[in-house]
Parts: C-alpha cells; structure tokens; sequence
C-alpha cells in the first residue's frame, strides 16, 4: 500500500543532511557492508552503555502500526550456566533413549558467548496489521542490532536451532502464548583475529532486477 509522503520542503532536506557529510555516509556504508556474523564470542561483551543504544537501534525498525513488536530476553553471566542447563534439559526430553552425558556440548553454546539476547515478537491478533508484518519488525530490529554491534567493534551471531521452536523454550523464557520466539542473537568480541576478516559476498547484480511494464500485462487478473 502507498502512504502519502510527508512533503519534504528544503529545510527539512537540510535538517536531514545536517547529520552527515559524504565522507562520514562513505565510511558508515564501508562499515556496513563489512560486517559478519562471528562465532565463537568472547569477552568484553558490550558494557551497559553500548548495550542500550544496540536495543535503541532496534527500536529504529520500521514498525508498521507502532505495534513494538520487538521484545529481548537478555541473558549473561551466571544465568548462562542455567540457560545451558535447560538446552541440555530440552535435548534429554527430545531423545529419552540417550545418556544425559551425550548433551553435553550444549553447555558450551550457551558459553559460546559472553552475551546472550532471545529475540521475541509480541503478535496483536486484533491489529489489521498481518502477523507476518509484526514479525518483520522484530526481525528488523535483529538486524539492526546486528548492524550497531559490528559499528561497535564488536561481534553477533543469530542462532535459532530447534530449541527456538520448542513450546518447553518459550515458557522457560516467560514468553506468552501470543509471543513467538526468533532465535538467539550471541553477542561479544570475535574469538580471533581470523574471524575478523570481512566474508565474501556475491555481487547484488544477480539478485536485483527491473520492472517492466509488459510483465504487469502479462501477468493473469
Ligand atoms: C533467523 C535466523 C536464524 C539462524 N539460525 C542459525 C542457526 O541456528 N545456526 C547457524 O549456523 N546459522 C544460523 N543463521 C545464520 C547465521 O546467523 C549467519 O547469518 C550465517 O552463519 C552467515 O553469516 P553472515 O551473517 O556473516 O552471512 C540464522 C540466521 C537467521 C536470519
């Protein structure tokens, strides 16, 4: 659907510019397009003041209806041990056969990192706004602390695995029935310098393409 634009006059032009120069927009989108996911994580995780302004980031997400969907569960510290505990809980009720022992390694996710976040989504089944839009918010509001962290120096990774989809999760996270769960953004400082190294990506020119006016024609009513 189209919105009317709100009418840009050149000052507000001006106001919006005011925050940069070509040289400091050409760094942040050198910046942006540099980042990666990193895993395994280590210390420093972001301090409180850096981590604040990742979740202010993600409130910047364009949220159709101002619904703020977006919701984080912040788990670090000694809590990680307890977090590891409940994936090694939820793997030995998905295979009652296996010794508990043969979980072990989930314990060393949830170490993985100095800094886990669950990432939710509140979903208003009264909104007009479609379930699928309300989640798209949230995962945009990943991305976007994804986006900050790497501008801080640090490192994220968004991991769901099948615990993510597991009702046992949801409730051992205090999740409500109308929240969903969107996986875990593991957040620290890349493990080595290796990790460091920006990955390679394909070229955009295969993934984009225009419009043309005959595909409309064609296209069945
Ligand atoms: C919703 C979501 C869930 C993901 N879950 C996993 C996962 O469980 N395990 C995994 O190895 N990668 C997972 N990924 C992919 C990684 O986050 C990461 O994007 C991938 O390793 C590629 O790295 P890049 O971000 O540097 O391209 C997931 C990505 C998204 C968007």
């Amino acid at each position: 659907m189209l919105y009317p634009a709100r009418s840009m006059n050149s000052a507000s032009l001006a106001a919006n510019a005011k925050h940069t120069t070509p040289d400091n927009a050409q760094h942040a989108v050198d910046l942006l397009l540099s980042r990666r996911s990193h895993w395994p994580l280590s210390e420093p995780a972001p301090d409180q003041q850096h981590l604040e302004r990742i979740f202010d980031a993600a409130m910047r997400a364009p949220d159709h209806g101002r619904l703020r969907p977006q919701r984080f569960v912040v788990i670090r510290g000694e809590a990680r041990h307890a977090f590891g505990e409940l994936l090694v809980d939820l793997a030995a009720a998905r295979n009652p056969g296996d010794p508990r022992s043969a979980h072990a390694h989930r314990r060393q996710r949830a170490m993985a990192a100095p800094l886990i976040v669950a990432l939710a989504a509140v979903i208003d089944g009264n909104s007009s706004v479609p379930e699928l839009e309300q989640l798209l918010c949230a995962g945009a509001a990943a991305m976007n602390m994804l986006n900050v962290i790497h501008l801080y120096g640090y490192g994220g990774f968004w991991a769901t695995g099948i615990d993510t989809y597991e009702p046992a999760m949801h409730r051992a996270l205090g999740l409500d029935a109308n929240e969903r769960l969107l996986g875990f953004l593991f957040v620290g400082t890349p493990a080595n310098d290796k990790e460091n190294q920006p990955s390679q990506r394909p070229s955009s020119d295969a993934y984009v393409r225009e419009w043309q006016p005959f595909e409309h024609a064609a296209a069945p009513a």
